[in-house]
């Protein structure tokens, strides 16, 4: 913290999805009394469109950079006295991972050792301690726990032992496990999230949600894989953000929460949703009103080790920080399709180009 006060926050990966949203809700909650660095390499998930809002401030850096790089990492750590580092950066979705996990090893894993070496050797005392009040956040999933069966009184909780199955759930609980060994061989000041799936804006259409969306207002078929009974907890991105802030301010040290929504829904309640959520809020005349219907939605061929069903009791940071999800799922989703009605550029900006190839060939 400098002599005014202000906190310098280094975000990694904050031109993707969630980082993006934490970002405006940091900035929106704390205005000139932080600094935001934000880090990023800028692969196909990361888009500097999400941050236009912001860009000019003062208070706001971007700095183009991979997290498996050590030097970029340092510099900016010898650069600026870091006071948080909240890491969200990694290769983030299941069906690329399966296609491709190298990527995702190198970036969850090896990624996540150097940010976790650089903020070590930026903080540590020549006795071992670290300079009082500096914290880290690793930003982690509930897919670390594996699967629940489909029985509604199952949870994970933050005793559950891991079980990851997909190459992305295998790759953020090796980086889960980095950050506990740091902290127990170090005592390094960290803290763990894991969170059930987020949705909202500016979420790349490669996710259910986005990519049902952007289907239907287009008439596409509505991909469904397997028997879409499969069960995800849906957490809407800005509670999630909110919640991340407070287990870095409120939070005991070395501690895991695991943060959820209590909103468990089969993937074809979500699409069923969706589709009258469309129809009720596309104006009379609106010509996408006519070809938003059921009939888009097609059953294709199931995600190999498709875990059934996720689900999170967040007891743990509710009784010990105040957090819960505020959101309600109607809410949310009204929200979230009126963000991408009056962001149609967007979509068609991170829908041109590489995505056409991926879509083509993932859903061949
Ligand atoms: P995202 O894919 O939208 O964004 C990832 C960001 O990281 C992008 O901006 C990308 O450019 C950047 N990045 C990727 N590789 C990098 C590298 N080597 N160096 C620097 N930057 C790099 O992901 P998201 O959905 O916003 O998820 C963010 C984090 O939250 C991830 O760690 C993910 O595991 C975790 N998480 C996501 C969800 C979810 O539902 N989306 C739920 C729980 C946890
Ligand atoms: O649980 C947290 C995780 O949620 C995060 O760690 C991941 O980063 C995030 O991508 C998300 O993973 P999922 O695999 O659960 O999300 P996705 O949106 O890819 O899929 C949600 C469900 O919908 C899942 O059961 C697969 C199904 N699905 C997905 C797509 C893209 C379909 O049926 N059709 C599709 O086209």
């Amino acid at each position: 913290m400098n002599k005014e006060g202000v906190k310098t926050y280094l975000v990694t990966g904050g031109a993707g999805f969630i980082g993006s949203n934490y970002i405006h809700y940091m900035f929106k909650k704390y205005g000139d009394t932080i600094r935001i660095i934000n880090v990023d390499v800028l692969t196909y998930a990361g888009n500097l469109e999400n941050l236009k809002a912001v860009e000019d401030r003062d208070n706001y850096t971007f700095v183009k950079a991979d997290i498996t790089d050590k030097e970029a990492i340092a510099k900016i750590f010898a650069e600026n006295d870091i006071d948080r580092v909240v890491h969200f950066a990694a290769e983030s979705h299941v069906d690329r991972s399966i296609r491709n996990p190298e990527v995702f090893v190198q970036t969850n894993v090896l990624g996540t050792a150097v940010m976790l070496n650089c903020a070590k050797a930026a903080w540590e005392l020549p006795d071992g301690s670290f300079k009082e009040g500096k914290k880290f956040l690793h930003v982690s999933t509930d897919e670390v726990y594996g699967s629940l069966p489909d029985d509604e009184n199952a949870f994970f909780y933050e005793t559950t032992p891991y079980d990851p199955h997909s190459p992305y759930s295998a790759s953020k609980a090796s980086s889960d496990m980095l950050v506990k060994a740091y902290m127990d061989t170090y005592k390094f000041p960290a803290n763990i999230t894991n969170c059930s799936n987020n949705y909202g804006p500016y979420q790349f259409p490669e996710k259910l949600i986005p990519l049902i969306i952007n289907n239907a207002l287009q008439g596409k078929k509505l991909p469904v894989y397997g028997d879409g009974k499969n069960v995800r907890d849906w957490l809407f991105v800005e509670d999630h953000a909110k919640a991340i802030d407070m287990v870095q301010e409120k939070g005991r040290l070395f501690e895991t929460y695991n943060v959820g929504g209590h909103n468990e829904k089969q993937n074809i309640q979500i699409i069923e949703i969706i589709l009258e959520t469309l129809q009720e809020m596309l104006p009379e005349g609106d010509p996408r009103k006519a070809h938003v219907s059921k009939d888009l939605i097609t059953y294709v061929e199931d995600r190999k080790g498709h875990d059934r069903r996720y689900a999170i009791a967040p007891d743990k940071i509710k009784a010990e920080i105040g957090w819960e999800p505020e959101t309600m799922f109607a809410e949310g989703i009204k929200k979230t399709i009126a963000w991408f009605f009056e962001n149609e550029e967007w979509m068609k900006n991170v829908t041109s180009g590489d995505y056409q190839k991926y879509y083509e060939e993932m859903y061949k």
